[in-house]
């Protein structure tokens, strides 16, 4: 089909919405406010907890940022950069638009493209195989461990074939794969240890932070993440000084770092906002702090969950960022709803595995039987590192009545 054959689908008029007056939005936010500080939904994750936390830093860099008015390439940036680099334990860092793009400037910068493979769990965000796809390689997915849901290294190891070029850990619900196994057994096929630390900021294994494993790490900053912006951002972690120039370049629009008027190689623009990175400063100073307070409520769930609901296991010399709280329940569907109707709110991360996703049809042609009976069970309960030890409980009540009447 031609351009101009394919048909033309009119779009309804946009709505511009009025930009509200101030006594407009001073009365949505009393009505917000209000509305929280009476209703007693308990939600998944409180993003708004979890930014006034760190308000007061906030107002003060807004306006140091308002003031000198770099809102691309700001002092910021660097500022950022640095210090997650050294908070991961790794030589540098790249702040970029988003974890996807984190990733597949990851892999276009190694030279990864059509013809290679690379490894990846089948319990994963769709973001990590589509950003493989985007590069033109095969995303191979692989089955994960019955009890931590992270990748199998003896899947990964039968799924390696002359084409595979690298192995993607996708650091699941803030706990590390086992990153020490799986260095060894990329070592020993001549392929790259790549990192998918969206999820893990702050997690370690064995003495590795999250991101200091492999040729590089890629990060999501979105505002649902351990070390969330107020809107998209991602970086790339790494000690490779060559890998981080040509990540670095790539994300400029392939431009010459020798003369700034020349590009070299085909490229895009991705970058991390001034005003995201000051935020992004703000926040990771009070990581540890936040990541502390999810470890002792999910503590609290572990001894206060019925047997019937089982929390998904850390590997013992991990030690997990807790992102989520996961359990494995037979009975989803009606554990949700009573979740639901005592206002308490609930995801389920993932539903549908990579591999059963109609987007990756082409690939997904493998049996992974622990990934597919964790997508009908993993029932992911409320945590913030704002919640209160009386929210899990009540969460906890819930779950054991409902669990325990049938
Ligand atoms: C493990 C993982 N990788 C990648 C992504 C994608 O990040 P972004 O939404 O910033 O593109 C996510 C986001 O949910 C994620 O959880």
């Amino acid at each position: 089909m031609t351009h101009a054959q394919i048909p033309r689908i009119l779009l309804p008029a946009a709505h511009v919405p009025p930009i509200p007056s101030k006594a407009r939005s001073d009365a949505l936010a009393d009505h917000l406010a209000s509305e929280s500080a009476s209703s007693p939904f308990l939600p998944l994750l409180d993003v708004r907890a979890g930014t006034e936390w760190v308000r007061q830093d906030l107002d003060l860099l807004w306006r140091t940022v308002l003031d000198h008015g770099r809102f691309v390439d700001g002092p910021e940036v660097e500022t950022f950069e640095s210090r997650f680099a050294d908070y991961c334990g790794g030589a540098a860092c790249v702040g970029v638009g988003s974890g996807f793009d984190a990733l597949e400037l990851m892999l276009t910068a190694l030279g990864i493209g059509p013809g290679d493979e690379v490894v990846l769990p089948g319990n994963a965000p769709v973001a990590t195989a589509g950003a493989i796809c985007a590069v033109g390689a095969f995303p191979r997915f692989v089955d994960v461990l019955p009890k931590t849901l992270e990748i199998d290294e003896a899947a990964a190891a039968a799924a390696i074939n002359r084409r595979t070029v690298a192995v993607i850990a996708v650091h699941m619900y803030g706990q590390m794969a086992d990153v020490e196994r799986l260095e060894l057994l990329v070592q020993r096929n001549g392929l790259v240890l790549l990192e998918d630390a969206s999820e893990a900021p702050g997690a370690r294994f064995g003495n590795h932070r999250a991101g200091s494993m492999g040729r590089a790490a890629a990060f999501s900053f979105g505002p649902t993440m351990n070390l969330g912006g107020l809107g998209d951002g991602g970086a790339i972690v790494s000690d490779d000084a060559e890998l981080v120039a040509r990540v670095r370049q790539l994300a400029d629009h392939g431009r010459s770092a020798v003369n700034p008027y020349v590009y070299e190689v085909g490229g895009r623009e991705s970058r991390l906002d001034t005003l995201q990175a000051a935020v992004l400063t703000a926040k990771l100073g009070r990581l540890d702090e936040a990541n502390r307070a999810r470890q002792a409520l999910v503590q609290r769930y572990r001894e206060r969950l019925p047997s019937e609901c089982v929390l998904v296991s850390e590997h013992p010399r991990s030690r997990s960022a807790n992102h989520r709280a996961v359990v494995l329940v037979r009975n989803r569907s009606a554990v949700s709803r009573s979740l639901s109707r005592a206002g308490i709110g609930w995801g389920v991360h993932y539903p549908v595995p990579c591999h059963r996703q109609p987007a990756f049809a082409e690939f997904g042609d493998e049996d992974l039987p622990v990934t597919d009976r964790a997508a009908e069970r993993v029932l992911s309960l409320p945590l913030s590192p704002t919640m209160t030890e009386g929210q899990v409980d009540r969460v906890c009540e819930v779950l054991t009545r409902t669990l325990r009447q049938r």
